[in-house]
C-alpha cells in the first residue's frame, strides 16, 4: 500500500513529464501532467489511442475545477455539488488551460474529482489537473487493479500506485452539462436515477454516437479476444450446450442462480448490478483467459445495471 514516499516519488515523476498509474474509486487510470503538453501525448501514444478522443482532467475539488473551465453552468454546480468527488465526470466548457490535446480540439473539457483517498493526497500534493484516461491499450478492458496495469503497460507506465482493487469497478458517469439540458454520455458508476433524483428531471440520452468524441462510445471497446455473448438467464442453458457440442471451451459469467450444463467454466457474479459492475473486468480477463467463448448474462438495467449491460454490450459487439 501507500506510504508518504510513494506519492513524493508520483508527483515527481508528473512534475517529469513522466506517466504514473493512479488508482480512482472506478478503474486505474494512466495520469500525466495536464498542462504537459508532451506528457499528454504520451498517454496516447502508449495506450495507441487516436489523438480525437478527448482525456479527463482530473482534479482534487470543485474549487480546483474552475480553472479549467469557462463556466460552471447551475446544473453542473448541482451535480459537483452532490456527487464530487464521486465517479461523475462533468463535461464543460473550456479554459484556456485546457489545451487541445487534452480536449482533442473540442471547446468543451471532461472533469472529475475522484472519491479515492489515494488519488485525492496525489492531487493535492501534485497541485495541478491530472489528465488520465484508464489505464489499459485502445479498446482493450480497463484495469481494477494495479496488477492489471502492469500486465497491460509494463514498461510504458513510469510509476504505479498501488492501492488495492477499485471499489466501484466500471468508469466514471459521463454527463455533458454544456447544453440547454444535461445529457448522459455515457453510463458508469453514478447510476442514472441518482443524477435524476438530484436534477429534478430526467436526462437527455446521447443516442447520435458520431457526434460524440468518446472512445467509450464506439461500437467494439472493452473487448476481450474471446468471442463474447449476451444470453439471458432463461436461455443460458440452452445456448451453453449448443455451444459446447460445437467443442469449443464455454465460459459462463453470470450470477450463480443461472442454471448451465456442468461440462462449461463458470465464473460467478454477485446477483446486485453494484456487485457486478464491480468484479465485472476481473471477471472478463479471466474468462478471456480460461475460454474461447463466453457467454454473459447481463443484470437487470437499473442502477449500475445500465453502465454493466453497456460494458457487455461493448465487449460482444463485432470487432473492427
Ligand atoms: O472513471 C473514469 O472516468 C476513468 C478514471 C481513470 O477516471 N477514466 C476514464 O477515461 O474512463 P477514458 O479516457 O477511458 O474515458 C474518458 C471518456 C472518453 O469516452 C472520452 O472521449 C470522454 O471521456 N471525454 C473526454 N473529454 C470529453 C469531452 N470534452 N466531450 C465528450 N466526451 C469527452
Ligand atoms: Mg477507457
Amino acid at each position: 500500500m501507500q506510504t508518504a514516499g510513494d506519492i513524493a516519488r508520483a508527483v515527481e515523476v508528473l512534475r517529469g513529464g513522466g506517466l504514473v498509474a493512479l488508482p480512482t474509486e472506478t478503474v486505474y487510470g494512466l495520469g500525466a501532467d495536464a498542462q504537459n503538453e508532451l506528457a499528454a501525448r504520451r498517454i496516447f501514444a502508449v495506450k495507441g489511442r487516436p489523438s480525437t478522443h478527448p482525456l479527463i482532467v482530473h482534479v482534487a475539488s470543485l474549487e480546483d475545477a474552475r480553472a479549467w473551465v469557462a463556466e460552471v453552468p447551475p446544473e453542473g454546480e448541482l451535480l459537483a455539488r452532490a456527487f464530487w468527488p464521486g465517479p461523475l465526470t462533468l463535461v464543460l466548457r473550456r479554459s484556456a488551460l485546457a489545451s487541445d490535446t487534452v480536449t482533442g480540439g473540442q471547446d468543451t473539457v471532461a472533469i472529475r474529482v475522484p472519491a479515492h483517498e489515494v488519488a485525492l493526497k496525489l492531487l493535492r500534493a501534485f497541485d495541478g489537473g491530472i489528465a488520465a484516461p484508464s489505464a489499459n491499450r485502445f479498446g482493450k478492458v480497463s484495469p481494477t487493479t494495479a496488477q492489471h496495469v502492469r500486465e497491460e503497460l509494463g514498461e510504458d507506465v513510469d510509476f504505479i500506485l498501488d492501492a488495492g482493487p477499485s471499489q466501484v469497478g466500471v468508469e466514471s458517469t459521463i454527463v455533458d452539462v454544456t447544453g440547454a439540458a444535461p445529457r448522459l454520455l455515457r453510463p458508469g458508476g453514478l447510476a442514472r436515477e441518482a443524477l435524476e433524483e438530484a436534477l429534478g428531471r430526467p436526462l437527455a440520452l446521447a443516442t447520435q454516437v458520431a457526434d460524440v468524441r468518446a472512445p467509450g462510445m464506439l461500437e467494439s471497446h472493452y473487448a476481450p479476444r474471446a468471442g463474447l455473448w449476451l444470453v439471458d438467464a432463461p436461455r443460458l442453458a440452452a445456448e451453453a450446450s449448443r455451444r459446447l457440442d460445437e467443442g469449443v471451451r464455454v465460459v459462463v459469467l453470470a450470477p450463480a442462480s443461472a442454471v448451465a450444463p456442468a461440462a462449461v467454466i463458470r465464473l460467478d457474479v454477485p446477483e446486485d448490478a453494484t456487485g457486478f459492475a464491480q468484479v465485472l473486468y476481473a471477471r472478463l480477463r479471466e474468462a478471456d483467459r480460461l475460454g474461447e467463448v463466453i457467454l454473459a448474462v447481463p443484470p437487470p438495467e437499473s442502477g449500475l445495471g445500465l453502465a454493466v449491460r453497456d460494458r457487455l454490450a461493448r465487449a460482444a459487439a463485432p470487432r473492427r
